[in-house]
């Protein structure tokens, strides 16, 4: 029976890339797209998909529970891969509120409603798989050594890191009470194509592209574990098809790199691209260490062992590759970051969705 997918958060970054892959590889499945379009959410981000038998657009609320449980009804959903979400930790910081309903009543909305239709006595359709994606801030900060296996204890720091810890526990207590089919995926540092230039990444990219300051938190030194997005998206349908429920897996690239070689790396690549800035000036220069993030995780770093023994995942880029093919990306398609860092594309919200935004 062909599958039907409900992807949450399929305008966002992971999202956009993830119903990308699903679309090309999985021609026979059904897509339905349930994205309310926040400022992170970008139809633009697939360009090129059309709606039709295998995809469906539906500018949705997770929140709204009533809505989801209609529209699971509805398209008779057996799959759902998770990932609508506040994402940004520097916002979480300055306004939680939004990351609390979002990612902790969000996530509680799309349980019961996979709840009721799955665990009712009606369902007929496919063995059901709810995939909720998860990061590794939920297992805190690290020192010098050691990695995040599935068994470190959550210890989240940030109001994002704690409602991602707050939905994970949910997910994993609807598997335990009523035996909902829930796997969760928790995935370190992303980076590739349709990056919101919020993200360090993109943000130096885009800053150093106009020759603009560079913002580097505290000393710089904080590390994070780098993974291409299309690495992650892989390992995301693998866990679907072939994951075990009520399980967890860790997913990383085993890139750590500390935030000033990632920042640098991008100002070199740039310089060779671009040439150096006028004056002679490489893009080093433009480097500004500024006030650090309050309660800034000082290192994250993912042991993937399990998803690699059980499943056979392997990163297929390193950072070296796989941040040349982001910095060729963004070049390629300065258009789309223009449009987003100039908020032009909300002028098509409107016009495509008639509302107002927030
Ligand atoms: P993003 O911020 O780029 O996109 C989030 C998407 O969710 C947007 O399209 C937005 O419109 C949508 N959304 C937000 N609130 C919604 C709501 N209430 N109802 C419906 N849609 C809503 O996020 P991302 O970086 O693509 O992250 C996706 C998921 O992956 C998140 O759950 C995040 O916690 C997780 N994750 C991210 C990373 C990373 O490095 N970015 C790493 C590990 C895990
Ligand atoms: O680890 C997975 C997480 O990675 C995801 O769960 C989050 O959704 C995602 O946003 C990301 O969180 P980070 O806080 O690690 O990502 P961010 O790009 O905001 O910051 C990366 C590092 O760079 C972090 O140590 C803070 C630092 N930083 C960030 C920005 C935006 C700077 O030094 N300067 C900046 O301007």
């Amino acid at each position: 029976m062909t599958r039907i997918i409900l992807v949450t958060g399929g305008c966002g970054f992971i999202g956009a890339n993830f119903v990308r892959l699903v679309h090309a590889e999985r021609p026979d499945w059904r897509i339905v797209n349930v994205d309310k379009l926040t400022y992170a959410g970008n139809p633009h981000n697939l360009d090129g998909i059309a709606e039709g038998q295998n995809y469906r657009f539906v500018r949705e609320d997770i929140c709204n529970a009533q809505a989801m449980r209609r529209l699971f009804l509805e398209e008779k959903v057996d799959t759902v891969a998770h990932f609508a979400a506040e994402s940004h930790v520097d916002r979480s910081i300055s306004g939680p509120t939004a990351f609390i309903e979002t990612n902790i009543v969000g996530t509680f909305s799309l349980l019961e409603a996979a709840r009721a239709l799955w665990l009712g006595d009606t369902w007929q359709g496919n063995q059901p798989c709810f995939l909720h994606v998860s990061t590794d801030e939920v297992y805190g900060s690290l020192g010098d050594s050691g990695y995040f296996t599935e068994t470190t204890a959550y210890s989240p720091r940030s109001p994002y890191s704690a409602s991602k810890a707050s939905s994970d526990h949910l997910a994993r207590a609807y598997f335990h009470t009523y035996g909902l089919p829930v796997r969760i995926t928790n995935c370190s540092n992303n980076y590739g194509p349709y990056q919101f230039p919020e993200k360090l990444i993109p943000l130096t990219f885009n800053n150093a592209r106009h020759g603009k300051p560079l913002p580097v938190y505290g000393d710089g030194k904080n590390i994070r574990d780098w993974l291409h997005v299309e690495d992650h998206c892989r390992a995301i349908l693998l866990v679907i098809e072939r994951g075990k429920d009520g399980d967890s897996y860790n997913i990383g690239g085993h890139n750590e790199k500390q935030n000033i070689e990632v920042v640098t790396t991008i100002c070199d690549i740039l310089d060779q691209k671009r040439g150096l800035l006028p004056g002679g000036r490489p893009r080093r220069k433009l480097i500004s260490f500024v006030k650090d993030r309050l309660g800034h995780d000082r290192r994250y770093a993912i042991d993937a062992a399990k998803i690699q023994a059980e499943l056979g995942w392997r990163p297929k880029m390193d950072f070296a590759s796989g941040i040349a093919a982001t910095i060729d990306w963004y070049l390629a398609n300065s258009a789309w970051v223009n449009a987003v860092v100039d908020g032009s594309y909300r002028q098509y919200y409107a016009e495509m969705y008639g509302q107002a935004l927030a």
